[in-house]
Order: structure tokens, then C-alpha cells, then sequence
């Protein structure tokens, strides 16, 4: 069996271990991501979204976006329930698929970076080490945690899903929040809180934020 990846597979160490840097070698562009951005007037950028189930994450994400495009920037939102039905479709909702989940949505997250994009990504990305692992990935003033705190009392009252009721009833397991932890940022660049503010206030002032850091 000379193939590595079939001896891998069949549990005998490999010289170069497949998936790592072994034989795959980076084939450097002569485009980067500053003169992709560049020609879009703008510095790339991700916006991570985080916070509890009905915090208001996606809501408050799709206006920020709308708000870029009337200022003629370049944008993507990776929304968590979308991203589910595609490429993340075959991960659940245990901690190891969570983590899983928010690690390829970084990943993406960052080829979108490199595209010269301003990334919106909304994700209840719970756990502190996985938001700490996206934003290695990226240069330091390109991210920003932004921490859409909702109480967890007003983010089940709201529940417009309906995924509340159904974790209560136990017919859910694994929901944040309720049997699932969720770890508030300690230090977010930016931190809504939606029982002050409407959710088009919220988007207003993460578009200024972007603005006074001279992303956009
Ligand atoms: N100030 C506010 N900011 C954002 N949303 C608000 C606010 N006040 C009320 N809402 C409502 O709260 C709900 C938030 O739902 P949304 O789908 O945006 O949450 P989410 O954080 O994306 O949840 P999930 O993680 O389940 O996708 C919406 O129905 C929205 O209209
Ligand atoms: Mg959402």
C-alpha cells in the first residue's frame, strides 16, 4: 500500500500526513487581497456576529448589509441557518460540531477577506475558543467581534422560531442557552445591546464603527 492517504486511512503512519503541508505546496498569487479590495474602495473586513438564539444577529446583520450597498461597498453575509443547509449541512449541534460548524465558516470567511470583501458572519458561534480561532486567521484590525447581547429571558420571548418552546419541551437538544453553554465575548469591538437599542439604531452604529476605523 504505498498510497499515504490509503495508509492513513488504514491507521500506518505517513511520511507527509494527507490534508497537511506535506507534498501540498501554496502557490502564491501575484494578486493579493489589498489590491482586490483596493479596486472595491475598501479594506477588508469581517464582521462576526455572536449572541444568543433570537438575540437578533441575523437581523440586525441583513441591515448592515443594506446600508454597505447603499454606500457602494462590496459585501457577503454568511448567515448560520443558510450556511447549514449547504456547505455545513452535515454537521449537527453537539460541541464538537459546533466547533466544526464556526471553523469552515472562518475558513470561508477568511477566502472572502482575501477577495477584498467586507464579511458579515451570523453565527451564534458560542464558545470563546472557536471566535478567538477565526480571528487568528486574519490580520488584527480586520476583525470585529460584534456581541449582539440580548438576555437570555428576552431572547426566548421573542423565540421567532419557535426553537425556545421546542427546547423546553426537550423535543431539542443541545440548544445554547438552555443545555448547551454560551460564552459571552470579554472584550467585543463592538457591543449592541438590543433591549436600548432598535434594531436599525444597532446596524447605524456598526456602519460607523466600520467608518471611524477606516474600513469603509
Ligand atoms: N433591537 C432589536 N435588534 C434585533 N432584533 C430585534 C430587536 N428587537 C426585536 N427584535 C426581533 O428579534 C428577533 C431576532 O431574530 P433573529 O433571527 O435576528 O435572531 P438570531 O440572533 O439571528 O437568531 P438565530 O441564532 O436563531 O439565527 C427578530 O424577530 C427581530 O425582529
Ligand atoms: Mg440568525
Amino acid at each position: 500500500m504505498n498510497d499515504p492517504l490509503l495508509r492513513a486511512r488504514a491507521g500506518e503512519s505517513t511520511a507527509h500526513p494527507p490534508g497537511g503541508a506535506g507534498d501540498i505546496v501554496w502557490h502564491p498569487t501575484a494578486l493579493g487581497k489589498s489590491a482586490r479590495a483596493q479596486q472595491k474602495r475598501q479594506k477588508a473586513s469581517v464582521l462576526w456576529f455572536t449572541g444568543l438564539s433570537g438575540a437578533g444577529k441575523s437581523t440586525i446583520a441583513d441591515l448592515v448589509e443594506q446600508r454597505l450597498h447603499w454606500r457602494g461597498c462590496h459585501s457577503f453575509l454568511l448567515d448560520g441557518d443558510n450556511v447549514r443547509h449547504g456547505l455545513n449541512k452535515d454537521l449537527g449541534f453537539s460541541d464538537q460540531d459546533r466547533v466544526e460548524n464556526v471553523r469552515r465558516v472562518g475558513e470561508v470567511a477568511k477566502l472572502m477577506v482575501d477577495a477584498g470583501l467586507i464579511v458579515l458572519v451570523a453565527f451564534i458561534s458560542p464558545f470563546r475558543a472557536e471566535r478567538r480561532a477565526a480571528r487568528a486567521l486574519l490580520e488584527e484590525d480586520e476583525f470585529f467581534e460584534v456581541y449582539v447581547d440580548t438576555p437570555l429571558v428576552v431572547a426566548e420571548e421573542r423565540d421567532p422560531k419557535g426553537l425556545y418552546r421546542k427546547a423546553r419541551r426537550g423535543e431539542l437538544k443541545h440548544f445554547t442557552g438552555i443545555d448547551s453553554p454560551y460564552e459571552p465575548p470579554e472584550r467585543p469591538d463592538i457591543r449592541i445591546d438590543t433591549t436600548a437599542l432598535t434594531a436599525r439604531e444597532a446596524a447605524d452604529l456598526v456602519v460607523r464603527h466600520l467608518a471611524q476605523a477606516g474600513r469603509i
